[in-house]
């Protein structure tokens, strides 16, 4: 982890990124010199008069991919030239893109180690393979659905690293608590609760008002186990989990080693 991070976004619309980082979170770290975030517009990059970015795809088909030059133009001015055959370039260059190596809390803290990182957001159907070969480093997916372009993935990754920036967060170790977070051990987060005590009928579970902070700790560990088995059995064989924990599983009537066939997230 870096005590600071900076972030370069290349994209056809930069404005995409207006409201995102002028509010909550990523403003306030912004404006305390955690994270630096600085928006490329790809079109500026355009050398033809009317600045045109995308070209239809040789061998036909449908759609309009986006051209090479001014992405390469783009990256290069604000990265330096590309290095020498094996020297790293001045950032990971990260292509958001469908095809891309699925996105993930690990991902993430990878992500968070580097002091630098630049994102390519393709448009249109897709991006010139060239932009794969001859500049991206790493290519990223935010999952297995397909958006416009990659900005709303850009800004998916980018939150999810900030976060794990030390003193992004107002409070010292909330990120680890985070489902999927490392110290929850591959489990899903339990419930929370604030007040009021009771709303339309539904209370506050009475261990969370006992004061006696080992039973209230158990307790959310058995949410969270409970959760986890319920909602994504999928993620409990890779789970950190000791035999006592294996065992109030059992007593549940789930098995904590078995992977249901097809059943992701409940459906
Ligand atoms: N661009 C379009 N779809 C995407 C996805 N699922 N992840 C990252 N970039 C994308």
């Amino acid at each position: 982890m870096n005590q600071a991070i900076r972030f370069d976004i290349f994209t056809l619309f930069p404005g995409i990124f207006a409201g995102f980082l002028a509010e909550s979170m990523l403003k306030r770290a912004q404006e305390r010199g955690l994270i630096q975030v600085a928006l490329h517009d790809i079109r500026q990059y355009a050398t033809d008069p009317h600045r045109v970015c995308d070209d239809t795809p040789y061998g036909g088909g449908g759609g309009m991919v986006l051209k090479p030059e001014p992405v390469f133009a783009a990256v290069e001015n604000v990265l330096g030239p590309p290095p020498a055959s094996a020297a790293a370039p001045a950032a990971p260059i990260i292509l958001l893109t469908p095809q891309g190596r699925v996105f993930s809390q690990s991902l993430a803290a990878e992500l968070s180690r580097q002091p630098r990182l630049a994102f390519i957001c393709g448009r249109y159907e897709g991006v010139d393979e060239r932009i794969r070969q001859g500049l991206a480093t790493d290519e990223i997916s935010v999952g297995d659905y397909v958006l416009s372009g990659g900005e709303v993935a850009a800004m998916v990754v980018m939150e999810a690293v900030s976060r794990l920036t030390p003193g992004f967060l107002g409070f010292a170790d909330g990120a680890r608590q985070d489902s999927h977070a490392r110290p929850m051990q591959g489990l899903l987060e339990g419930p929370h609760y604030t007040r009021p005590l009771e709303f339309r009928g539904m209370a506050v579970p009475d261990v969370l008002l006992s004061g006696h902070h080992a039973r209230v700790d158990q307790w959310r560990r058995e949410q969270a186990l409970l959760r986890t088995a319920r909602r994504r059995p999928d993620l409990l064989p890779r789970a950190t989990l000791d035999e006592r924990e294996r065992q109030f599983l059992r007593s549940h009537g789930y098995d904590p080693d078995a992977l249901p066939p097809g059943r992701v997230n409940g459906h």
